[in-house]
C-alpha cells in the first residue's frame, strides 16, 4: 500500500468512526430514544458529506455496540437499554386446581379503561388509527353492494363462507398447515371460538390447565362455565413449562389446556417448536385435548412467523382459535377455530351459543385475505407494535422505581411489568385510575391471585406525549 492509500485508508476510518460516535452520543444524551429509527444511510451519507460506504461501516459500528439493531426492510432502531430488562421471576405456581373468581373485578377495571379521557394503557387493544377502517368501510359497502342475497341466507345451517374458508386454509401454508378446510367453524370472535371449544370438551367442575400468568378472559371462561384452573408455570420466553405439564396431565384429571402459544398475553413469550412439537404429541398420547389462542401469531416479531401447536398436531387433537380483532379491528366480531376432531362437537356448540356469524363480515375478510391487502398491512402493523412496544420499554426504564424488571415480548403490543415485591399493583390501579391512567393489575392473571407486584401495559397507541407522561406519573405513583 502506497502511503496515500494508507493515509485515504486511515481518514476514512477515522470518518465513519466519528459518525458512529456522533450517533452514540445521540443515543447516550436522548437525543434519539429507543424505538426511534435512525436516519436511512443514504440520508445520514448526504447530510455528513460522506460516502455511502462510510455510512454503512458507521451503523454497522454501532450496530456491534448493540446500541441499536437492524430491521428487515425497515432501518436501524436505537435498542432500549438493556440494564433492568431482565426476565421476571416466574412465580411457583400452586399445584392443586382452583375455582376462578375473578369477573367482578375485571369488569370495573376494563371499564375504567373506557373511561373518557383515561390513557388507556390497561385492554389490550390497538388504537383505531393503526386499523384499515376506512378500507374496510369500503369493503363492506361493495360486499353488500354485489351480493345482496348474503343477509338472505340461512345462517344456522350454512356457519361458515366457503370463500372465507378457502382463504384461511391458504393461509395456514405459512405456518406448516394446511388446515383441512372441513374442521373449521366460523365464529363471532377468538373468545367465542375458545368458548365453544371449552363447552364442546369439558364438563363443570372438571380441570382446565392454564399458563400463569394467563389471559384473563381465558379465566373468566373457565369462571362462567364452572370449571377449575391449573396454573402450570410460563417462562417469559420459552412459555409454558413442558415438564411442569407433564407432571401435571399425568394421573388423567386435566380435561383440557388452554394456552397462547405465540405471544402469549401478558408474557409476550413464543414458545420453540421443540416445546410444541412435544406438547402435540403428549397430550395426544394422554388424550388431554389442546385449546390453543394464535391471535397474535401474524404479530409476531420474528422475520418467520412462528407456527401454532396446530402444526405439529397428527391426530387432530388440537383446537386452533384465532380471529381478526387484532390486526383488522376488534369491532369485527369475527374468528375461526380449527377443531381437528373434536369439529362435531364444536359445531354444535356453535349452533347451540350463537347460531351463526355476520355473513357480510364473512365475505368482506375472505376478499381482504384474498387480496393481498391483508397481508401488507400486517406486515407494517407488526413493525409499528414492535416500535411501540420498544418505546414503553425505554419509558418504564426510564420512570419506573429501581427493582423493576420487564419481560421482553417477542411479538403483540402488551409489556409485563415486575414491580419491587413490596408495591401491591391492585392499590396502585386505585390510585393510578384516580389519575386518569389505567393498567390491569397483576393478581387479575392468577385464579390464585399470584403476580400482586405486577401489572400489564396495553402499547398498542402510537407514542405520544400524553403517555409518556402517564408512564413518568405511573413510575412516582409506583414509587411514592
Ligand atoms: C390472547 C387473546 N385472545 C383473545 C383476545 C380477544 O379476541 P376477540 O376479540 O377475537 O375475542 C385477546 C384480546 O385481548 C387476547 O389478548
Amino acid at each position: 500500500m502506497t502511503n496515500d492509500n494508507c493515509t485515504g485508508a486511515l481518514m476514512s476510518e477515522l470518518r465513519y468512526e466519528k459518525l458512529a460516535d456522533d450517533v452514540a452520543g445521540m443515543i447516550a444524551g436522548g437525543v434519539l430514544r429507543a424505538g426511534e429509527r435512525l436516519p436511512s444511510v443514504r440520508k445520514l451519507a448526504e447530510e455528513r458529506r460522506v460516502s455511502i460506504s462510510t455510512a454503512v461501516q458507521a451503523f454497522r459500528q454501532i450496530e456491534e455496540r448493540g446500541l441499536v439493531e437492524a430491521r428487515p426492510q425497515s432501518g436501524f432502531f436505537v435498542r432500549a437499554r438493556p440494564q433492568p430488562l431482565l426476565a421476571p421471576a416466574t412465580q411457583a405456581a400452586p399445584e392443586t386446581p382452583v375455582l376462578v373468581d375473578l369477573n367482578q373485578r375485571l369488569v370495573g377495571v376494563l371499564e375504567a379503561n373506557q373511561q373518557p379521557g383515561i390513557v388507556p394503557l390497561g385492554a389490550a387493544l390497538p388504537a383505531p388509527g393503526l386499523l384499515p377502517i376506512a378500507a374496510l368501510h369500503r369493503r363492506y359497502a361493495s360486499v353488500a353492494r354485489r351480493f345482496p342475497n348474503l343477509l338472505g341466507g340461512a345462517s344456522h345451517t350454512d356457519v361458515n363462507d366457503p370463500q372465507l374458508v378457502r382463504q384461511l386454509v391458504r393461509r395456514s401454508l405459512s405456518w406448516g398447515g394446511p388446515l383441512d378446510g372441513e374442521e373449521i367453524v366460523v365464529t363471532n370472535s377468538c373468545t367465542e371460538a375458545m368458548h365453544l371449544c371449552l363447552r364442546a370438551v369439558t364438563q363443570p367442575g372438571d380441570t382446565v390447565a392454564v399458563e400463569s400468568p394467563a389471559y384473563y378472559v381465558m379465566l373468566q371462561l373457565l369462571e362462567s362455565l364452572g370449571l377449575k384452573a391449573l396454573e402450570i408455570p410460563t417462562e417469559p420466553e420459552t412459555g409454558i413449562s413442558i415438564p411442569a405439564l407433564d407432571l401435571a396431565t399425568r394421573d388423567g384429571k386435566v380435561a383440557a389446556v388452554l394456552l397462547v402459544p405465540n405471544a402469549s398475553n401478558p408474557l409476550g413469550s413464543v414458545m420453540p417448536d421443540a416445546s410444541k412439537k412435544k406438547l402435540a404429541q403428549l397430550m395426544a398420547a394422554r388424550k388431554v385435548p389442546v385449546i390453543e389462542d394464535d391471535i397474535y401469531g401474524d404479530l409476531c416479531y420474528a422475520a418467520q412467523r412462528p407456527w401454532p401447536i396446530k402444526a405439529f398436531d397428527r391426530t387432530g387433537n388440537v383446537m386452533l382459535c384465532a380471529s381478526f380483532s387484532k390486526c383488522l379491528s376488534p369491532a369485527l366480531r369475527c374468528g375461526f377455530v380449527a377443531a381437528g376432531r373434536y369439529r362435531a362437537a364444536v359445531a354444535l356448540q356453535k349452533m347451540l351459543v350463537s347460531g351463526g356469524t355476520n355473513p357480510i363480515t364473512q365475505r368482506v375478510l375472505a376478499e381482504a385475505l384474498e387480496s393481498g391487502a391483508y397481508e401488507r398491512h400486517v406486515r407494517k402493523l407488526r413493525r409499528q407494535f414492535q416500535n411501540q412496544v420498544e418505546l414503553m420499554i425505554a419509558a418504564v426504564t426510564r420512570y419506573f422505581p429501581a427493582g423493576t424488571r420487564i419481560a421482553r415480548p417477542q411479538g403483540g403490543f402488551v409489556l409485563w411489568v415486575e414491580l419491587p415485591e413490596k408495591i401491591d399493583t391492585a392499590k396502585l390501579w386505585k390510585r393510578a385510575i384516580a389519575a386518569g391512567i389505567a393498567f390491569v393489575p397483576g393478581d387479575l392473571f392468577s385464579p390464585s391471585r399470584l403476580y400482586r407486584n405486577c401489572l400489564r401495559l396495553n402499547c398498542g397507541n402510537p407514542w405520544s406525549e400524553t403517555i409518556e407522561a402517564a408512564v413518568r406519573r405511573l413510575g412516582e405513583l409506583a414509587a411514592g
